[in-house]
């Protein structure tokens, strides 16, 4: 644990780099394809990652930083874990690539901060409607300044779940989950549905084939909010990707996770 608050950091690193964002929401964009036509990149996420990267070792030496476009282009840079000891930054320069190539105003810049394997701070920020969510561990979480908690709703026939209908269209178990809870979203933006769970917009998030970047910190702000949050596959270890993610109010957390295992 840091005896340092680190929220204040990731906020002003969230809002230099949501200026970037911003200039590429509002005008034209080059897109390129990276594993399928779904899986794109643009300019805008490259500059991003680029100023955070360069920004957080000239602010922070001796602090590294785990980054999706970078991944990408190195192959891998970092293996498979997390590094165990110091400080380790992950940040998704925008989470909803997507939705940003479309004009769609779902997306985030995710900044997660570690500690000797602890996850300390995080931001989700959405540049385009300047909504900003931080958590600091052991401190609770903020949507603009203003604590938030998880929702209340405890029947899961009552639940709005977020998930993600992408790379398995076929997947059965989704039409399973929409027959038990009252309603789904797909949001496009992993980051931004971890930060509604938090926030008690919504009930719950189900993914499968996340990366860290994707949920790094808005696991921290489910937790700081009152919600649980469980990451599979569990270990000792710290794993960057193939992840797969329930995040729900503590209400529900016990059902969804055991129908989970039977859907
Ligand atoms: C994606 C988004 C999306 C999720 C995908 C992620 P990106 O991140 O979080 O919601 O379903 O699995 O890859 O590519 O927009 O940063
Ligand atoms: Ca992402
Ligand atoms: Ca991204």
């Amino acid at each position: 644990m840091s005896s340092r608050r680190w929220v204040p950091e990731l906020e002003i690193l969230a809002r230099e780099a949501g200026e970037i964002v911003l200039k590429g929401f509002k005008g034209a964009k080059k897109i390129s394809q990276k594993s399928s036509a779904m899986d794109i990149v643009t300019e805008y996420d490259t500059e991003v990652e680029a100023f955070l990267r360069k920004t957080i070792e000239m602010r922070f030496p001796g602090h590294r930083v785990l980054g999706e476009e970078e991944e990408y282009l190195s192959h891998e840079a970092m293996g498979s874990i997390l590094p165990e000891r110091g400080f380790v930054w992950v940040v998704d320069p925008i989470d909803g690539t997507l939705n940003f190539a479309y004009g769609i105003p779902l997306l985030a810049i995710s900044i997660a901060l570690y500690l000797d394997s602890e996850l300390i701070a995080g931001v989700v920020y959405n540049p385009v409607i300047d909504e900003m969510f931080s958590a600091e561990q052991g401190q609770g979480a903020t949507c603009n300044g203003v604590p938030i908690k998880v929702s209340a709703v405890n029947e899961l026939e009552k639940a709005l779940v977020a998930i993600s209908v992408g790379r398995r269209k076929q997947d059965s178990k989704l039409f399973k989950l929409a027959d038990l809870v009252g309603g789904m979203r797909a949001l496009g933006s992993a980051a931004t549905a971890l930060a509604y769970v938090a926030a008690g917009r919504i009930d719950g998030y189900w993914e499968r084939d996340l990366n860290l970047w994707d949920i790094a910190a808005g696991l921290l702000l489910v937790k700081e909010a009152g919600g649980k949050v469980a990451l599979w596959p569990e270990g000792q270890h710290i794993q960057i990707r193939d992840l797969e993610i329930l995040g729900t109010n503590s209400q529900l957390f016990s059902e969804i996770s055991s129908e989970r295992v039977k859907l």
